[in-house]
């Protein structure tokens, strides 16, 4: 697939991701969204892929939010379909993939970038990350799902606090807080997702698939995650996976999972 505004690799099972349109500080316009979901489906449903790593271009930032050049002159209904479109297209899409994804925030995460952030599995930073939703210091609030989110992974109180005065920490405020999984050197930054990568991929992916659906089931409007949990730990008992983990087990080996 060609791209204008990321790259892909894909190596040992990992799909690395790359937003790359730096001079703008790889800020999220409609292409760069329509890109990175496209990209996102097709690593997602490729067996070959067990870890997708999101990261950005240049050493400044990961992504420097939703490109506000391109929605300054929006009408309401804009704005909504802008939220609700990116939303349901992106940052929903990465937080309910079967594989996990790992953000790999080597700068800049504002607004969009920090959203684009949390709504991946796991965030490791650069010590050179600053993070931050901007949005009211531009009359907007969070669109892509930040005001959730954020509220979910540091508490209301500390999100009220980062969304009211549209300030930035750094890296390793962003660890205390719990946003931030891992804070490394720059240098650092893809080999430790590498690492993560390798202590997951050991596992069976479908079982991590069917964790992924229940831990996101309790954050869901209407779902019971503990009955949503008691579902997918029954349909483990049908997997392949399943089989290999527990007859490995009993016959003292290392698994050999087939993914399925
Ligand atoms: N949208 C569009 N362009 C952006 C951008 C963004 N979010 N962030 C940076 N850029 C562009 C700048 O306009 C500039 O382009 P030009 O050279 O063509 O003028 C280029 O990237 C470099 O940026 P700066 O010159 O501003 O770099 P700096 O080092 O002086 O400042 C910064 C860096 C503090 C990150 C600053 O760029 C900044 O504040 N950016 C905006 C951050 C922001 O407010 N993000 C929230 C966006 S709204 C949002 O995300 C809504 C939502 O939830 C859906």
């Amino acid at each position: 697939m060609a791209f204008e505004n990321i790259l892909t690799t894909t190596e040992n099972g990992i799909s690395t991701i790359t937003i790359n349109r730096p001079k703008q500080l790889n800020a999220l316009n409609k292409v760069t969204i329509e890109e990175l979901s496209n990209a996102i489906q097709s690593a997602d449903q490729d067996p070959a892929v067990k870890v997708i790593v999101l990261t950005g271009s240049g050493e400044k930032a990961f992504v420097a939010g939703a490109d506000i050049k391109e929605f300054a002159n929006f009408s309401v209904e804009e704005g909504k379909k802008l939220a609700a479109e990116g939303q349901e297209k992106l940052f929903n899409l990465i937080e309910n993939a079967g594989t996990p994804c790992i953000a790999a925030v080597n700068g800049f995460a504002l607004g969009g970038g920090l959203e684009l952030a949390m709504s991946c599995h796991i965030r490791v930073m650069s010590i050179t990350a600053k993070v931050g939703l901007p949005e009211v210091s531009l009359g907007v609030i969070p669109g892509y799902g930040g005001t959730q989110r954020l509220a979910q992974l540091v508490g209301k109180g500390k999100a009220n606090e980062m969304v009211f005065t549209a300030g930035m920490i750094g890296a390793e405020e962003a660890f205390q807080w719990g946003l931030a999984n891992h804070v490394v050197a720059p240098e650092e930054l893809l080999s430790t997702c590498e690492k993560i990568a390798g202590k997951i991929m050991k596992n069976s992916s479908v079982a991590i698939s069917y964790a992924i659906e229940a831990i996101n089931a309790g954050y869901k409007d209407g779902v019971n995650g503990y009955d949503a949990e008691i579902d997918a730990f029954g349909k483990c008992f049908g997997t392949e996976d399943f089989k290999e983990g527990t007859t490995a087990f009993v016959e003292k080996r290392k698994p050999e999972f087939p993914g399925k």
